[in-house]
């Protein structure tokens, strides 16, 4: 079979099995097993592949339409323009994520600001404000091992090992002093959605999703601690689930935060709060 007719055999294969924008699925895959850019399987269109290049794509197709993630099938996920390891100890970044950090490229005035990202997961967010920042002073924490591991493998691939300070902590309770900026894309999912949730998010990590009944349980529980642990006119940044951002807004306005402003994503959903306090 040449690279057409594989494409066209995988992208039908995985139209069959429910693989969201399989074509792209079919290339990014391809690409990944031949070793080229996705860009450059157009330019090998009618090359014949060998038996050695389509035995571990057989393998790739089948996982990927039984709904394992296609990043965690390439083993990296592109975020903000850095290439970063992903794999089943933390969360797969989302797009979304990647607007939050444009928005807080813009908000940070001071390039030697301290910042602390709360559930920093692969370290994606943390790590892309660490390589746009280099005089800032950061630092991220995280309940699970397994994420922080990740993020600090990225943080080495990166580069920026010595820029990051990573730390095990249940939010901010084993930290200490205070920040220009707080950021966090917490779990925000409620346990009683599951059933709702694609197969594909279900291979992230139950304590990367699920906050509790309500969904917003982790992101109340930071806006509550986060003003004590703010500079005068400090920033808190979060990243919040469908339907929550009313009732988070007033949270933070009974708090006394002031600057109090949502942003929607690309989608149209209110999904970024952020305000200021003292
Ligand atoms: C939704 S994921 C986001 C990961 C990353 N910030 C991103 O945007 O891709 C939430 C992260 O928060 C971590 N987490 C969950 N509960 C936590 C807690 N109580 N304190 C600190 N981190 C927590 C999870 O381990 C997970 O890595």
């Amino acid at each position: 079979m040449t690279v057409l007719e594989v494409l066209q055999a995988t992208t039908a294969y995985f139209k069959k099995r429910n693989v969201e924008n399989a074509r792209l699925n079919a290339e990014h895959l391809l690409a990944h097993v031949l070793g080229r850019k996705r860009i450059e399987l157009y330019l090998e269109f009618e090359r014949a592949l060998t038996e050695t290049e389509l035995g571990p794509l057989r393998d790739l197709v089948k996982r990927r339409s039984e709904g394992e993630p296609l990043q965690h099938l390439l083993g990296t996920v592109e975020f903000c323009g850095l290439t970063f390891l992903c794999d089943k100890r933390a969360m797969v970044p989302r797009p979304e994520t990647e607007e939050l950090v444009e928005s807080l490229k813009s908000e940070i005035q001071d390039p030697k600001s301290k910042i602390i990202d709360v559930g920093t997961g692969s370290g994606v967010i943390v790590l892309s404000l660490a390589a746009e920042f280099p005089e800032a002073k950061i630092m991220a924490v995280d309940i699970s091992d397994d994420a922080l591991a990740l993020a600090q493998e990225n943080a080495a691939k990166l580069g920026l090992t010595d820029r990051v300070r990573f730390l095990k902590s249940r939010l901010l309770e084993n930290t200490e002093g205070t920040f220009d900026l707080i950021v966090a894309n917490l779990p925000y999912i409620s346990t009683q959605d599951r059933s709702i949730l694609s197969r594909e998010v279900l291979y992230d990590p139950e304590v990367a999703l699920f906050a509790g009944t309500r969904g917003d349980e982790l992101v109340r529980e930071l806006i509550d601690q986060a003003p004590s642990r703010l500079r005068p006119g400090g920033l808190l940044a979060l990243e919040v689930g469908l339907g929550q951002s009313d009732t988070l807004l007033s949270a933070m306005a009974e708090k006394n935060y002031r600057d109090i402003c949502s942003k929607n994503d690309y989608n149209g959903v209110t999904r970024f709060l952020f305000a200021r306090y003292g």
